[in-house]
């Protein structure tokens, strides 16, 4: 089973994305989308960019690894009667059922970066970009200290370490990275730039409930918390996360914490 795709299926993301709805829209809202567009959403989970995608009128096919979130966004675009907007399964690695410059916009929030060579993965976004199209990239910054970058340190410093040539997702959060793979890929550092942007996830309880929900659903903390187990450390991560959660949170009883990331722009031309 590959290791990436075993990840995302083991928990639910749709229990996270659910708190990440008021940002995908709004980031949505800022990247020009238009009446027709040709978009691909990759690693687009349930379609929390790829929904308002289509709503503001895009051609969107989103593409992830993980089935059980390709069910989910199928189902969410069948409840809005979406007809311009469907999820096929797909590795970020290796996008061979998509043609060359097949895509006006391709967009990738927090997605692409998990997926393994991430240089491979630079030259897909390119490949099936049309000339003249955009790539949209959010990626988590490593070191920020805001909540996700850092549910990510701490759940990885409970974690086995990685196998022998993994390259950290987090690496897709410098720009020197960010430059070099889309570089290999034959774009030059002109054609790229980038924007510190914001991520807020709101949640109706409190900032434990939302610990809660990645405890049992996001597959990271999921392995987090597993490895921590069998070395009897459980209650340190769920102490540290919690101190973490209760730290970023604005909002009294609810759960409103804001997240920065790096948002990468790629034009073609
Ligand atoms: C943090 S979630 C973000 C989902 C979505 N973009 C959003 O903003 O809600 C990461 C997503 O990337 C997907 N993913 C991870 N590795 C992938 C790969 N190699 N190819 C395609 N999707 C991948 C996961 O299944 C998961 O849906």
């Amino acid at each position: 089973m590959n290791a990436n795709k075993a990840l995302w299926e083991k928990g639910d993301f749709t229990r996270i994305a659910e708190s990440m709805r008021e940002s995908g829209e709004s980031l949505v809202g800022k990247i020009g989308i238009t009446d027709g567009l040709e978009i691909l959403d990759l690693g687009c989970g349930d379609g929390t960019t790829a929904l308002p995608a289509a709503e503001l009128g895009g051609n969107v096919l989103g593409v992830d690894i993980a089935s059980n979130l390709v069910a989910a966004g199928n189902a969410r675009a069948e409840a809005r009667g979406l007809t311009n907007l469907r999820f096929q399964e797909g590795d970020a690695s290796d996008l061979d059922e998509l043609g060359d410059e097949s895509f006006d916009l391709v967009i990738s929030i927090f997605g692409a970066m998990f997926a393994p060579n991430p240089s491979v993965v630079a030259k897909e976004m390119v490949r099936v970009t049309k000339p003249g199209g955009r790539i949209v990239m959010g990626n988590w910054i490593p070191n920020d200290p805001t909540l996700v970058a850092q549910i990510l340190k701490i759940s990885s410093s409970y974690s086995p370490p990685p196998p022998d040539g993994f390259v950290s997702p987090m690496t897709w959060g410098v720009e020197e990275n960010v430059i070099e793979r889309f570089g290999a890929a034959g774009v030059p550092k002109e054609q790229i730039s980038f924007e510190r942007d914001t991520y807020t996830f709101n949640y109706p309880g409190p900032p434990s409930e939302l610990l809660g929900e990645f405890k049992s659903y996001y597959g990271p903390t999921m392995n987090a918390f597993e490895a921590a187990g069998a070395d009897g450390r459980e209650a340190d991560l769920e102490a540290e996360l919690g101190t973490l959660f209760d730290e970023q949170n604005s909002n009294g009883d609810t759960t409103s914490i804001p997240a920065t990331f790096l948002r990468v722009s790629v034009d073609l031309i």
